[in-house]
């Protein structure tokens, strides 16, 4: 595709629009005051067949010592750690609430720890938490059990304690190793950093090292990100995260406000520099593995994409098609796949909240049944590139809202709709969320979105 045309489609499509971990988008969830108390009702309605598939957890552990203006997630900055052992008791408590509703010995399929920073907590307060929560699920042979490091403060005794208790993946965030972009986002570390972390994640046996890096930071241009990925090589982890950044400022309590819209790269730039990292990647030998990993060929991400068993969800890309998933701490999302739930964010009415005896759930939405259908449609292209549906979809009603929306995007060579299937095509995989977004009956007027999601590209 000429250059120019690749320019005009990023200026047309470049719209906020949904990251699609999860269908309905946050946002657009339907929830009122009632729903904490409907939410253990979902729960025990599905967990049981849910349950035959086995399940996963999520932990947030939302410290973070010090703030990075560009991060997006949910966190409670303080140096103060004895904030550790009143936040371990809650989560105890909280997973004591759920095993309440659940008919018998939960089969554990996948654990995550993400934050904030799950290294801030020491790791025998880490392996307290662990040690409650795996002895009281029967674990499968195969479980998938991983955590966020930060590379400043991951010490070997959180490679090794947690090694002892079965993990083999740890995600380091790295973003950028450039000094003007580490400076603008206050996130400061090294090559040697994470050099080191990595080097010891092999030496305690963890067999699927992830880094994160960003592209779209402010400050962020061609010789940066270029540089970041060769330094990243040079170390091969299996996984590689290129997430495109986020830029919401308008969500309280980010730090993004720290720099202007002025500094950041111009969308075809943003664009560029997600072409190149993804030449070099592919080059050195990775796997695309759906919009923004990369994976080596014998990594389990690389096969499941292969078997068409990869799935997404709350974490992101994952292995694991199980469709059931609690979330536990504070803002962590649960997900029955009949309905959705989120936690309160601040820290401290989600212990009170749990301590007396209540799920600390504040929003969320029950699925309908088309909710469920256009779910199921959105996870697979932007999973496989590629849905398939049946004779009756077509004759709903919503099809041709569908249809219409596509029109553009097929006439600009995105996309091609045949009889029960579309098909994302090469030119569109980097607008493959703005065709999920055709299949998104929640998604309202523009000027709404504007102030609910990021951009696309
Ligand atoms: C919750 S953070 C955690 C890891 C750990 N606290 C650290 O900083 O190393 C997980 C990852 O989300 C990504 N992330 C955070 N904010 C983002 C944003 N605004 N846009 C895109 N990715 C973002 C970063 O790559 C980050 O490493
Ligand atoms: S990037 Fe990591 S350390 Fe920085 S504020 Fe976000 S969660 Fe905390």
């Amino acid at each position: 595709m000429a250059l120019t045309d690749s320019t005009k489609l990023i200026s047309k499509y470049n719209v906020p629009g949904p990251r699609y971990t999860s269908y309905p988008t946050v946002p657009h969830w339907e929830s009122d005051e009632s729903f904490p108390t409907l939410w253990p009702s979902l729960v025990k309605q599905f967990q049981e067949e849910q349950q035959k598939e086995g399940m996963s957890i999520y932990i947030h552990l939302p410290f973070c010592e010090s703030l990075c203006t560009f991060c997006g997630c949910h966190k409670h900055i303080t140096k103060r750690h004895e904030m550790e052992e009143p936040y371990i008791a809650a989560l105890k408590k909280e997973w004591l609430l759920y095993l309440d509703l659940f008919q018998k010995k939960p089969l554990l399929k996948e654990l995550h720890l993400g934050g904030g920073t799950p290294t801030f907590f020491s790791p025998e307060n880490l392996s307290d938490l662990l040690n409650f929560i795996l002895s009281s699920c029967e674990v499968s042979p195969n479980v998938e059990l991983g955590f966020e490091g930060h590379p400043n403060n991951t010490r070997a005794e959180h490679l090794e304690e947690l090694a002892k208790l079965g993990f083999t993946r740890v995600s380091y965030g790295v973003q950028d190793y450039s000094e003007e972009v580490q400076k603008v986002i206050r996130r400061f570390q090294s090559f040697d950093t994470v050099k080191t972390a990595h080097l010891a994640a092999q030496e305690a046996g963890y067999t699927s090292i992830s880094h994160d890096l960003v592209f779209g930071l402010p400050k962020q241009g061609l010789t940066d990100i270029k540089n970041s990925i060769e330094l990243t090589l040079s170390l091969r982890p299996e996984r590689i995260s290129l997430y495109s950044y986020a830029h919401v400022p308008w969500i309280p309590g980010l730090g993004q406000r720290a720099y202007d819209e002025s500094d950041l790269p111009q969308p075809e730039e943003k664009r560029a520099l997600y072409e190149t990292a993804k030449g070099m990647l592919l080059d050195a030998g990775y796997v695309e593995v759906g919009m923004d990993h990369f994976a080596l060929p014998s990594d389990s991400l690389a096969i499941a994409l292969k078997n068409k068993a990869l799935h997404r969800n709350f974490m992101g890309y994952t292995t694991n098609t199980n469709r059931l998933m609690i979330g536990l701490g504070m803002s962590a999302i649960s997900d029955v796949w009949g309905g959705f739930a989120q936690n309160v964010k601040s820290v401290k009415e989600y212990e009170e909240l749990v301590h007396s005896g209540i799920i600390p759930v504040f929003r969320g939405h029950q699925h309908s049944q088309e909710d469920l259908e256009l779910r199921t449609i959105i996870l697979d292209i932007i999973c496989h590139f590629k849905a398939t549906w049946s004779n009756e979809f077509e004759q709903k009603p919503f099809f041709k809202t569908i249809q219409s929306k596509l029109q553009e995007l097929i006439e600009d060579g995105l996309c091609e709709l045949k009889t029960g299937e579309l098909i994302v095509l090469p030119e569109g995989e980097a607008f493959v969320r703005n065709i999920c977004m055709c299949f998104d009956a929640h998604l309202n007027a523009k000027r709404e979105q504007s102030q609910r999601f990021s951009k696309t590209i």
